[in-house]
């Protein structure tokens, strides 16, 4: 397999995400763009997640804005971003209309290539993201949201794959986002894709668990199209390996990644600037790149296992971590096997705390009934029937397309800011996040009005001098 590995920095959206909270500014990636744009990667992860909500929530930035400004400034580059599928960037289901347009002005502010997810691996989910992104002209990336349980097989994941590939997808990855994909078993699962799909394969992983590097090794080993990594300065702990160490890795090699040490060293050299700002401002917590081996014992993200201590925190009842953490794999059996990834992973993780607190299934949180409902999609392995009726009773469970359910809502959306957002863009943000984006929108009029007396001063003048 004499082909060269080809590399997507997440330097700008996973690795910030993963280590600093979301919080990089777009000010702070610019003079590192050029850096960036000259090293002949295959991407750069750099919009979604949760880049859309942080930057209006915290940064006092718009989301477009700085999708814009990052095409500009990275005009020889793939841009990549993720999306959850129906979810887009948000926590609910969106009707198709809502899809469609978010999609669409995705690719036309810059996007390249969109990589979709869904928690549940539902493709029903994934569905109206896939047709979008194609329609649009995007590059159709399909993601497996890998997890390990008696259900999650190779076999399903291939199965799932060819289904994906069927749909449109243009490559698959790998979503690994919990690192919990052992070395050897990425070299298998990988081999096994290679065969049974002929669209390239993308690995991302994290390095939680300290396995991230091997886990690419491996998976290079094994004919990988595609893996994802950081640069050095936001790379491994809950973020991903390190660029320079595979790129490093593999020199001379027939997957010698073609890409220049030095170049990258310089651009890394830019963004270690950066991390020592987030650090000094308290945003990146050393902490992340401790390796969190419990993950590999529970098979629990990093990040919920935090979430679930802090819950118990509140709750005073430090000392019952280790049942609620036995409880976890419990819930997710009675559950069909949902991979813990948001939104699941907290709706799994929060009865598995009510459980321990107040006794097994007492109570139900809204969530875990909407789950057993249906209304996030199609569990992947049997639910149990006996704790579903406990949860909803006779109720109906969904079993179409969960989108199906919904009426358009765009044009109900459009009215509702109507005379406040300035362009399709806004009403999208505000569609996503509807009180942030307000909040957002009226600090930035502020900041225009600030702004204003003196443009039109300078406007007064101009024509006066002009007549
Ligand atoms: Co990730």
């Amino acid at each position: 397999m004499a082909n060269k590995l080809n590399v997507t920095d997440t330097i700008l959206r996973d690795a910030s995400q993963s280590q600093a909270a979301t919080r990089m500014r777009l000010e702070d990636m610019l003079p590192g763009c050029e850096l960036l744009d000259k090293i002949g990667y295959w991407s750069l992860e750099c919009w979604g997640g949760a880049t859309f909500d942080a930057c209006m929530r915290f940064l006092g930035e718009d989301p477009w804005e700085r999708l814009r400004a990052l095409r500009k400034a990275l005009p020889n580059t793939r841009l990549q971003m993720l999306l959850r599928g129906q979810n887009i960037l948000g926590y609910r289901h969106y009707s198709d209309d809502v899809v469609e347009a978010f999609v669409k002005k995705s690719i036309e502010n810059g996007i390249d290539v969109i990589r979709t997810f869904d928690a549940l691996n539902d493709t029903r989910n994934m569905e109206a993201a896939m047709r979008y992104t194609k329609k649009y002209g995007g590059f159709c990336e399909a993601a497996l949201s890998y997890t390990v349980s008696p259900v999650h097989s190779e076999a399903y994941f291939v199965r799932l794959a060819g289904e994906l590939k069927e749909m449109g997808a243009d490559s698959i990855c790998i979503k690994d986002m919990a690192n919990l994909l052992l070395p050897y078993d990425a070299y298998s699962l990988v081999s096994k894709l290679k065969k049974a799909v002929d669209i390239p394969i993308h690995l991302h992983t994290h390095n939680t668990t300290g396995t991230g590097d091997m886990t690419n090794l491996k998976a290079c080993e094994a004919g990988v199209d595609i893996v994802d990594t950081a640069l050095s300065p936001l790379a491994n702990g809950t973020s991903q390996p390190s660029t320079e160490a595979l790129v490093a890795t593999l020199k001379g090699t027939e997957r010698d990644t073609g890409l220049d040490l030095m170049a990258l060293n310089r651009a890394a050299a830019y963004f270690r600037t950066v991390a020592d700002k987030l650090k000094a401002e308290g945003l990146l917590d050393p902490k992340v790149l401790n390796v969190d081996s419990k993950t590999l014992l529970y098979q629990v993200p990093g990040g919920m296992l935090s979430n679930l201590l802090s819950q118990l925190k509140q709750a005073k009842a430090e000392d019952r971590y280790y049942d609620v953490l036995a409880e976890v794999p419990r819930v997710r059996a009675d559950f069909g096997y949902p991979p813990l990834v948001t939104p699941t992973s907290q709706i799994v993780g929060s009865q598995s705390v009510m459980n321990v607190l107040m006794g097994r299934y007492k109570t139900f949180t809204k969530e875990s009934k909407a789950l057993l409902r249906g209304e996030y999609g199609r569990l992947p392995g049997e639910v149990s029937e006996e704790i579903r009726r406990m949860a909803i009773g006779d109720e109906e469970v969904i079993t179409c397309r969960p989108a199906d359910r919904l009426e358009p809502e765009l044009d109900k959306l459009r009215a509702e800011v109507k005379g406040i957002a300035k362009s399709e863009e806004d009403v999208l943000s505000y569609a996503l996040f509807p009180q942030v984006a307000l909040k957002f929108f009226e600090e930035r009029k502020k900041k225009e009005e600030k702004a204003a007396p003196e443009d039109t001063v300078r406007e007064l003048t101009v024509e006066y001098l002009g007549n």
